[in-house]
């Protein structure tokens, strides 16, 4: 995989602003494709904020950021931005409908020779190859946000994922860099399935009364050197996010990840977490 490897990224939200952000940073061109102009616009801000960040503390020079950010263009052609890729990483919503659609029209218009890549937290690798062409070349490729700080990318292996394709995305990882863990196509993977289950437990807690929000995450963060507590972990990921898997998780695996109801009312609300202002905490 060269420097001159182009990285199409699809969806320009948390996720996608975050993966385009470390590939223009690992020396690749990127092309983030968003349909919505304001999305895009955030997806920038996103980039150039975390990157005003790094040039604070002195770990790039202003000269570098704007180079990484120059490496980044922004549209909202799909076929414009996979013409050419090298690799392809959808980082749209998590709903199968929506990703599978994606990624088969990605199927039809990215060169046969790109390597494709989910950034799902949970569904299924193979379900969502379904409909390709040819799902040797998919892969789970799932990011950690803050992407630029967390150290992890999983990568999920499909029942149809060549083992040329988990080569490539082992390489890709090392190119980024990121240290990779290599997973089965089970719901959750190993991240989400621990993680939603330690943030779904804190929410029955809370809706319980056992202790504040505030002190919920103490609890972790104090007791068990957890950089972030449950629920503010669940604020930065997202509510609908967390939500979203859980239904999943619950489908599919069973009982233990029904999302409790307290949850599910601050989505309906609005409450999203960081990205709305207001989740468990006030942002
Ligand atoms: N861009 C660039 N740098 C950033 C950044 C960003 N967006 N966010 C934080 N940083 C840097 C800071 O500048 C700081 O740098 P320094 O060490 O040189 O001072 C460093 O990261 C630590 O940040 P802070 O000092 O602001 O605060 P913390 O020490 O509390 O760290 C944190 C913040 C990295 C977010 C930490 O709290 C953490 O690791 N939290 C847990 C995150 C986590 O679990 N993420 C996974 C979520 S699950 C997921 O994403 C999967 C998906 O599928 C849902």
């Amino acid at each position: 995989m060269s420097e001159s490897t182009k990285v199409a990224v699809l969806g320009a939200g948390t996720m996608g602003h975050g993966i385009a952000q470390v590939c223009a940073a690992a020396g690749f061109t990127v092309h983030v494709s968003d349909p919505s102009e304001a999305a895009r616009a955030r997806g920038l801000e996103g980039v150039r904020a975390s990157l005003d960040r790094m040039v604070g503390k002195a770990k790039m020079t202003a000269a570098q950021r704007d180079e990484v950010l120059g490496r980044i263009a922004w549209g909202g052609d799909l076929g414009a931005a996979v013409e050419d890729a090298g690799v392809v990483i959808e980082a749209v919503p998590e709903r199968i409908e929506l990703k599978r659609d994606l990624l088969q029209r990605v199927d039809a218009l990215a060169p046969d020779s790109a390597l494709l890549g989910s950034n799902t937290s949970s569904l299924s690798i193979t379900e969502l190859g379904s409909t390709l062409r040819d799902a040797s070349r998919l892969v789970g490729l799932h990011f950690f946000n803050p992407v630029p700080v967390m150290e992890l990318l999983e990568v999920v292996r499909g029942v149809r994922t060549s083992e040329a394709t988990i080569d490539r995305a082992l390489a890709f990882a090392a190119r980024l860099p990121k240290t990779p863990i290599v997973v089965r196509d089970m719901p959750g993977f190993a991240t989400s399935r621990l993680g939603v289950a330690l943030g779904a437990e804190a929410i029955r807690m809370l809706e319980q009364g056992v202790a504040s929000a505030e002190d919920i995450d103490r609890a972790m963060e104090l007791g068990y050197r957890h950089p972030m507590g449950p629920l503010r972990l669940t604020d930065l990921v997202g509510l609908d996010v967390r939500l979203a898997i859980l239904d999943h998780l619950h489908r599919e695996v069973g009982e233990q990840f029904r999302a409790p109801p307290l949850l599910r009312q601050m989505v309906r609300a609005g409450k999203l977490g960081k990205k709305s202002g207001e989740g468990f905490y006030k942002w």
